[in-house]
């Protein structure tokens, strides 16, 4: 099947009930676009799990804050639909922002606990408008399972807390992040860096690397770990901590002990940069 490009929401969800009718089963991948392999690991994937393969390509404003980056985020539509072609993708939903929010929008999705701490602190309004942009896509692609990466480990734990809460029929399942050979996890924000803001950024890896090695060697002590964490990034200047953080993997709740898997969160400015990376700590019992 070629690839179809949908720009109008209508048509979409029209396209969806066809394939509802057929009995095929629809895999969907939102996305924000400017594409990379972590993107296309979803696709991949989403081609095993569906028998059409929905892509959507928006970069959704009311999910950035007054101070982000939502004017410059890089958008490549040609090279993304080109990518999407060779990854198997039958539909590329591609709406404008008047198409999502049509005037007068006023309605939002909150989840509110698991959207706390770690990126919702630091993003005020960023979970709620992830969950209403992602309420909206799937009311109108109607998928049976969707796919998101781990690397924002938050946003899917929120995605999942609100497939429950509101009853939608979708499996949701979460891919693991997908690193540069350098172990620079990938991101589209990765294109705003600098060959020495590249260089600089690998910290973050380092740092998880360095938190999993503690924890195999016995450590349990979460303060201990972050402070070496912590230490470890604050040594490579131009790299400044946003947050550092230990949760619960399930559920992102604080935790003074590694005694379960436990996420590792760190989110740093590389120059202007704003990177997250992550990993699930798993002490030996
Ligand atoms: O992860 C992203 O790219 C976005 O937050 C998402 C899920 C597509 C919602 O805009």
């Amino acid at each position: 099947m070629p690839l179809e490009v949908i720009p109008d929401k209508r048509e979409m969800a029209i396209r969806a009930e066809e394939f509802r009718r057929d009995g095929r089963r629809i895999a969907f991948v939102p996305t924000m676009g400017f594409l990379h392999a972590g993107h296309v690991s979803l696709l991949e994937e989403g081609r095993r799990r569906g028998d059409v393969l929905v892509l959507s390509i928006f970069v959704n404003p009311i999910q950035f804050g007054p101070n982000e980056d939502l004017a410059r985020y890089p958008r490549d539509l040609p090279g993304d639909l080109e990518k999407a072609r060779r990854a198997g993708v039958d539909v590329a939903f591609v709406p404008e922002p008047a198409q999502m929010y049509t005037e007068g929008f006023q309605t939002s999705v909150e989840v509110r606990e698991i959207a706390r701490g770690l990126c919702g602190d630091k993003r005020p309004g960023h979970f709620v408008g992830v969950a209403t942009v992602v309420t909206k896509l799937f009311h109108i692609i109607k998928p049976h399972v969707a796919l998101f990466g781990e690397k924002d480990y938050q946003q899917l734990a929120v995605i999942r807390r609100m497939v429950l809460d509101l009853d939608f029929d979708i499996e949701v399942l979460g891919m693991p992040i997908v690193r540069e050979p350098d172990e620079l996890a990938m991101s589209s924000r990765n294109a705003y860096l600098s060959g020495e803001e590249r260089q600089k950024a690998l910290v973050l890896s380092r740092t998880l690397n360095l938190a999993e090695e503690m924890v195999r060697e016995g450590e349990r002590d979460a303060a201990r770990v972050l402070s070496a964490a912590r230490a470890l990034i604050n040594s490579v200047g131009g790299v400044r901590i946003d947050y550092v953080d230990l949760r619960d993997a399930v559920t992102l709740a604080e935790v003074a002990r590694i005694e379960r898997p436990t996420l590792l969160a760190v989110a740093a400015f590389v120059g202007k940069t704003r990177l997250i990376d992550n990993r699930v700590l798993t002490p030996r019992s």
